[in-house]
């Protein structure tokens, strides 16, 4: 239990700088050398001031004024800001006016055309609106494809008689109108009609001598009567939102084209423009930042920002999103990821016994039985490892197991060549190479503490006495060198667990290449339970430890957990060893290892085979977060088809799966007394093999299966694992190179 509790800070010491260093890096913005503002502006890419900083097409100019400011430029436009997640930005817009005199019709007029024909950018027609204010004016937009194609035109005429017709207020018609713009456009042009034509200046000429026009998003507009009594409102802007986007293609045909496509950044996504023929970037839920440069999209710290659980569920940062966590013996609420309740199951559950028992012993507890275990282990290093082992070979001519030398290993491996390295183990450095024309897999172990000798020893004297087609075979050991190493036939195509999650799915499992996987594990292990003299618990049987070679035979590999029966078990009562989410509830309870202990861990292999899911997901809701719990609920309540595997959904094979989920369940009994022995489990999942290969031998009928589905399991209460599944996991999750092993 010790152990355990070291395991679990040091878990916790490995995770923290991976948070630390997150949460430091800054965000960027712009390309590397230019400049992310222009007057206080901030100017994120694809923009970018000169063209070396931007996008073709985004280029914006940064003018100083001889006061000393820095404005952004579109062409003549002022851009006020860019919003990078809606494709939009901010552009100052000039009032359009036409004022007349006493004598000429118009003295004094300033209208505009917008050309951004073949520029990435157009009028907003959403959040803009045209509006006119003054007496009698006829103000308007013309929109247009270029300067040649007209399209249509939009725009009021405010009406007003007298000047006390006129009062401060809302844009009601009199004085001020508007209209909203029916048509998106890259070309436009502000103008005003003659105002003879259709209405008579006369009425306010003595009151009023310039009417207005405006291109604004501000849809709350207060009427003040003096813009309409003076000229005010000559000079002054507005601002508009125009619309941008990258391109004239969809996502689907820019992500084709992977030298043009915008959305650099990992993490980001494509979306297709509501309003044009391009695209735009976003980052992903969770990450902020700028999709449109490399690595700029970043994790959010939602628990630094917001802090979205409520006390006392502690907030926990991951890439692309947050997790709370509940003290021990509280949960999180059903159906609210951000609340605790109080869990009664997992206060009462038997797992909870060992989690309160290792933190009420944290402490010089714990540290005393460190002490006492490293004496254990170099006793038992001196015992049963190293020299055993010289003994035997010494004095067993057949022992195919043979020493190699320094020189040799080292010259098989190229010096350790980083090249070829296959893996990472918990235990150390796995490297391939050649030894007397033969491929070899050569493990270098990491640290020379003592317990790891003693795994090394443990490790070689247990393999070196077993042969069995579906066990990674030893082929000798260096004792030379100040780690020990081992030798190991080498398994080209390599674990399990990495064929099951990863990253090629594109060779999927069959059904009976997973059978012929399980049922070939599940016979090594039966032949170290029943056939080895004496008996060999394995002690961590996970997919990771079961090899693959190209024939998609399984061989179990990694005997640095196990324990050799009887002999060792009173020495190791302090040792929990394995692997979280495949750990016996049992063996975490008494501490004892026992060949049931193998049948659960490989209970939950077969799950990781039927369902493809992760042992723990961290990511999952709390009920499917372990995967025996979620299957065993699952059956209970008749469900487990929707945890299959999609490839094993097919009708035809289901009787076939759900005899090995009902294999499965049976090895995840709570009691081990309960659970089949490995021999058992050998021998049906042989008969479910021959079942899969002749339909015609079938010996089990639907209703059968009908009756198992529908059949109340134990009332098994797993959810007490939480607690160490949670901080374990955690560990899982940090060091990847645990992961690939
Ligand atoms: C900017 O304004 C000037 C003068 O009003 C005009 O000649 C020019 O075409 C405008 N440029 C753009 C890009 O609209
Ligand atoms: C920026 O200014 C230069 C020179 O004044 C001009 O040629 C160019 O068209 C301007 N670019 C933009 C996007 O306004
Ligand atoms: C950008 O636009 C989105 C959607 O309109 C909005 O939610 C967000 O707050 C805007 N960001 C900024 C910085 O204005
Ligand atoms: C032109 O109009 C402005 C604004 O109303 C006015 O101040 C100015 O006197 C007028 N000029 C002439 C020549 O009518
Ligand atoms: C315009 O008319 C006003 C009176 O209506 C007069 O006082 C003013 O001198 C005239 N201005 C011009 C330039 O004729
Ligand atoms: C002006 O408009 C606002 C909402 O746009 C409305 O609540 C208010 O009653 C209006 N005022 C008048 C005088 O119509
Ligand atoms: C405008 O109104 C005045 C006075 O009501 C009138 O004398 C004049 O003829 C009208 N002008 C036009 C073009 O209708
Ligand atoms: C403007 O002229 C009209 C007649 O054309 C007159 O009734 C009104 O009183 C005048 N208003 C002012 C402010 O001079
Ligand atoms: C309106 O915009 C123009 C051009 O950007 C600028 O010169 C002017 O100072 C602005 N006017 C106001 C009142 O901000
Ligand atoms: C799309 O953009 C490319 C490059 O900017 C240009 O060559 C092509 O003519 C454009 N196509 C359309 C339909 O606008
Ligand atoms: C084993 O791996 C090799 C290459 O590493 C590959 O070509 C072969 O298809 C794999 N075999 C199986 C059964 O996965
Ligand atoms: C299983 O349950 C379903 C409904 O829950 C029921 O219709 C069916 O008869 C049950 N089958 C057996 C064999 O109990």
């Amino acid at each position: 239990m010790g152990a355990m509790i070291l395991i679990i800070i040091q878990v916790l010491l490995l995770i923290s700088p991976s948070i630390t260093k997150s949460a430091a890096q800054s965000e960027v913005i712009t390309l590397p050398g230019c400049p992310n503002s222009c007057g206080g502006v901030p100017i994120p890419y694809p923009f970018g001031i000169g063209s070396k900083c931007a996008m073709p097409g985004f280029e914006l100019n940064c003018s100083s004024t001889s006061a000393g400011t820095s404005t952004p430029y579109l062409g003549n436009y002022t851009i006020l800001n860019i919003n990078l997640s809606s494709g939009q930005a901010r552009v100052s817009m000039p009032v359009s006016y036409q004022c007349y005199g006493n004598t000429t019709r118009t003295n004094l007029s300033f209208t505009y055309t917008v050309d951004w024909t073949g520029t990435p950018f157009q009028l907003n027609t959403e959040k803009n609106i045209i509006r006119a204010i003054g007496c009698n004016t006829l103000a308007s937009l013309t929109i247009a494809d270029s300067a040649n194609s007209y399209v249509g035109v939009t725009g009021c005429a405010p009406l007003c008689e007298s000047l006390e017709s006129l009062t401060n207020g809302n844009c009601s018609g009199i004085g001020c109108c508007q209209a909203t713009i029916p048509e998106t456009s890259n070309y436009f042009i502000t103008s005003f009609d003659d105002l003879n034509a259709d209405l008579n200046a006369s009425l306010s000429y003595n009151f009023t001598r310039c009417g207005y026009a405006m291109l604004t998003e501000d849809s709350d507009f207060y009427l003040k009567t003096s813009y309409i009594t003076t000229n005010e409102l000559i000079g002054q802007n507005t601002s508009a939102v125009i619309d941008w986007s990258i391109g004239n293609t969809t996502c689907n045909i820019a992500q084709g084209n992977k030298s043009s496509y915008a959305c650099s950044s990992d993490n980001s996504v494509c979306l297709n423009s509501s309003t044009s023929a391009g695209y735009l970037c976003n980052c992903s839920d969770g990450y902020q930042g700028n999709p449109y440069l490399e690595g700029g999209c970043q994790d959010i710290d939602e628990c630094v920002k917001q802090n979205p659980c409520s006390a006392p569920a502690k907030c926990h940062n991951f890439q692309g999103g947050y997790k709370c966590f509940c003290p021990f013996g509280r949960r999180l609420k059903s159906g609210n990821k951000d609340e605790c309740e109080l869990n009664l199951a997992l206060v009462l559950g038997p797992c909870a016994g060992v989690i309160v028992l290792c933190f009420l012993g944290l402490g010089t507890y714990a540290i005393n039985e460190k002490r006492k275990l490293s004496k254990v282990e170099e006793k038992y290093f001196q015992e049963h490892g190293g020299r055993i082992l010289l003994e035997k070979i010494q004095s067993d001519q057949g022992f195919g197991f043979a020493i190699f030398t320094k020189q040799q290993i080292e010259q098989a491996t190229n010096n350790f060549d980083n090249a070829n390295i296959i893996g990472h183990g918990g235990q150390g450095t796995v490297y391939k190479g050649s030894l007397r024309d033969q491929m070899v897999a050569i493990k270098k172990c990491k640290i020379t503490d003592e317990r790891k000798k003693k795994e090394f020893g443990k490790e070689m004297l247990i393999l070196s006495q077993i042969n069995h087609k579906n066990i990674v075979k030893i082929l000798g050991c260096c004792l030379e060198v100040e780690v020990p190493m081992l030798v190991y036939e080498f398994i080209p195509n390599g674990t399990l667990f990495h064929y099951i999650h990863g990253k090629n799915h594109e060779s999927h499992i069959s059904l009976s290449t997973c059978l012929k996987i399980a049922h070939e594990s599940a016979e090594a292990l039966a032949y170290l339970h029943f056939s080895a003299s004496p008996p060999i618990f394995h002690g961590d049987v996970k997919s990771l430890n079961i090899l693959l070679d190209q024939n998609y035979s399984a061989k179990v590999s990694d005997f640095g957990a196990s324990i050799l029966s009887p002999t060792d078990e009173a020495q190791f009562v302090t040792v929990v060893q394995g692997t979280c989410g495949y750990l016996d509830p049992e063996y975490m309870q008494s501490c004892q290892l026992t060949d049931k202990s193998d049948v659960y861990s490989f209970g939950v292999v077969l799950l990781e085979l039927l369902t493809n899911k992760p042992v723990i997901d961290f990511y999952a809701p709390e009920e499917e977060r372990s995967l025996s719990s979620y299957f065993l609920c699952a059956m209970k309540e008749n469900k487990m088809h929707e945890l299959l595997n999609d490839e094993f959904k097919n009708e035809d094979d289901i009787e076939v799966i759900m005899e090995v989920a009902k294999l499965a369940k049976e090895c995840l009994n709570m009691r081990g007394e309960d659970r089949p022995t490995m021999k058992e489990v050998a021998e049906q999942l042989d008969r479910i093999r021959k079942l899969k290969q002749h339909p015609w031998e079938q010996e089990y009928h639907s209703e059968e299966i009908e009756t198992l589905l529908n059949k109340t399991s134990h009332s098994i209460e797993i959810r007490g694992a939480d607690g160490i599944t949670f901080d374990v996991y955690r560990a899982r999750s940090v060091p990847t190179e645990r992961l690939a092993e």
